[in-house]
């Protein structure tokens, strides 16, 4: 587990947008699956502003980790959020991008889209390996779209679950527990004061596994690399140096 500590979203954002440009131009083909939030959001601004030349952009390929059950143009779509910020405004081809169908009947989309996956991405161990996986972290713990009332949606034998916003009662997509721990890297990009006491129980709490879907995440690649800013690491910082 590498973390990566910054004084503001925006130097997050360069930094990672950084790192992404160098492992992209790196290699043949990039399998990636995004994430929704507000930190991804700045980073997707940051990569369209600064590297709408300087990347190989039809090397990437991209799919999501999450959705929600909405059409693509609502606000609250994570496809309509990436293509706003990125995808239109840098040279990726269309046919390199694999939205979920969000405006489609839930179970009947994360049976299809796990098709999708299952047959894009490079398989290892019998199970797709996404070369990068970005994921959020929301402030009770949950990521993608696995929250702490289902965990048992990280164990799932599927590909993709549909799972439910407890408070919205909001159907999601989501990818599940074996797909994230299966890519060769995860990255989480957490930024804000509401994510620190969380973070830090996350962190440094032995049970918090058992109580949120963020503590599962440990990919057996094991690179999962925390870009995060002061704020949301101060919960960590108060107590203990990183
Ligand atoms: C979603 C995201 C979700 C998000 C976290 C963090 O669809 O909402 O995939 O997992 O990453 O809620 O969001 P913020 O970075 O905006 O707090």
């Amino acid at each position: 587990m590498v973390f990566k500590v910054y004084k503001s979203r925006e130097e997050l954002a360069e930094q990672f947008a950084h790192f992404f440009s160098e492992l992209v131009n790196g290699q043949e083909s990039t399998y990636v699956a995004l994430s929704g939030g507000s930190t991804p959001g700045i980073v997707f601004e940051v990569l369209a502003r600064d590297y709408q030349k300087s990347i190989y952009w039809d090397r990437v390929y991209f799919f999501w980790g999450d959705e929600r059950c909405v059409p693509p143009d609502d606000e609250q779509s994570n496809y309509k959020m990436a293509r706003t910020a990125l995808l239109d405004k840098v040279p990726v081809p269309e046919r390199n991008i694999f939205r979920i169908r969000g405006e489609d009947q839930p179970e009947e989309e994360a049976r299809q889209y796990a098709d999708t996956i299952a047959s894009h991405i490079p398989l290892q161990q019998d199970l797709p390996c996404f070369d990068l996986i970005f994921l959020g972290m929301g402030d009770d713990g949950h990521t993608a779209s696995i929250f702490p009332q289902q965990m048992e949606l990280w164990d799932s034998d599927a590909i993709c679950e549909v799972a439910e916003h407890p408070e919205t009662g909001q159907q999601r997509i989501t990818i599940t527990g074996r797909v994230i721990n299966n890519a060769k890297k995860v990255v989480f990009l957490v930024t804000g004061k509401a994510k620190a006491e969380k973070l830090r129980e996350i962190l440094r709490e032995d049970d918090s596994p058992d109580r949120y879907p963020a503590a599962l995440v440990g990919p057996s690649s094991g690179d999962v690399i925390w870009y995060v800013d002061r704020e949301a690491v101060s919960g960590l910082l108060d107590r203990e140096s990183l």
